[in-house]
């Protein structure tokens, strides 16, 4: 998944759009005012606008793997996550990121030592369920976590201060603008195995039954960071 190649991802990332407003709109019900934020895996910024016209803060740092054109106009952090030295904030917040993140426990203990005292961890995450309609066809699905495991990871240093599982449905006319869609936006759920030749494709036509659906199921959690003794 390079999803610096997806060029046209703000145009049809209407999934990845909604699990941010629905972050943000989470957040803001709890606290708006931050001194120090830090956003992991900030991308084309879709979540970026909505921090810039909701929340005060003195201080923005963004990071992602790469360093997208949006991203030139602010402090950055350039770097995979689970290997940076983050500096001290009182917010970090992500959307549409974590599912990537094979080891979501240490990333947890990295990111409970990186927030100060009281400090706010807040992201939204797509959850299991998510390109079913594509999963049930291929057998290859990537492993979504469910919600439940997603809050158990989090729980035990974080208080977990809201969680909220929503779901987003992407319709097309097509096969042929479904899977467009999956390749603007960077996502597969095929884990690259999956190649389809003229007649896979005429058999995954055939699957969706003439509904091109795609769901995208996502959890939000808003934590605060638990003080350990
Ligand atoms: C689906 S996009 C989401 C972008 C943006 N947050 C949004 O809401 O649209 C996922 C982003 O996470 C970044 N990413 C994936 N794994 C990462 C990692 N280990 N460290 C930092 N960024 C990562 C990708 O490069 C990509 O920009």
């Amino acid at each position: 998944m390079r999803f610096e190649t997806a060029l046209s991802y703000d145009e049809f990332a209407y999934a990845q759009k909604f699990a941010a407003t629905s972050l943000i709109n989470l957040l803001k019900i709890h606290k708006q005012d931050f001194e120090n934020i830090y956003e992991i895996g900030a991308g084309s910024g879709v979540l970026t606008k909505l921090i810039l016209s909701t929340l005060n803060y003195q201080k923005i740092t963004l990071n992602d793997l790469y360093k997208s054109e949006f991203m030139a106009k602010f402090e950055t952090q350039i770097g995979d996550i689970t290997s940076l030295n983050l500096p001290k904030v009182d917010l970090i917040i992500s959307s549409s990121v974590f599912q990537w993140i094979d080891d979501l426990e240490a990333l947890k203990n990295r990111l409970h030592a990186s927030l100060k005292p009281n400090g706010i961890l807040a992201f939204s995450m797509f959850c299991g369920g998510t390109l079913e309609e594509l999963s049930s066809y291929t057998k290859q699905g990537l492993s979504y976590k469910n919600s439940n495991e997603i809050r158990q990871i989090f729980e035990d240093k974080f208080e977990v201060l809201s969680v909220k599982k929503d779901k987003f449905v992407v319709k097309f006319n097509s096969l042929k603008e479904l899977l467009n869609h999956l390749k603007q936006t960077g996502v597969n759920n095929i884990n690259g195995k999956f190649r389809l030749t003229k007649s896979s494709f005429k058999e995954l036509e055939n699957h969706f039954n003439g509904e091109f659906h795609l769901t995208y199921n996502f959890v939000n959690l808003i934590c605060k960071k638990r003080e350990l003794q």
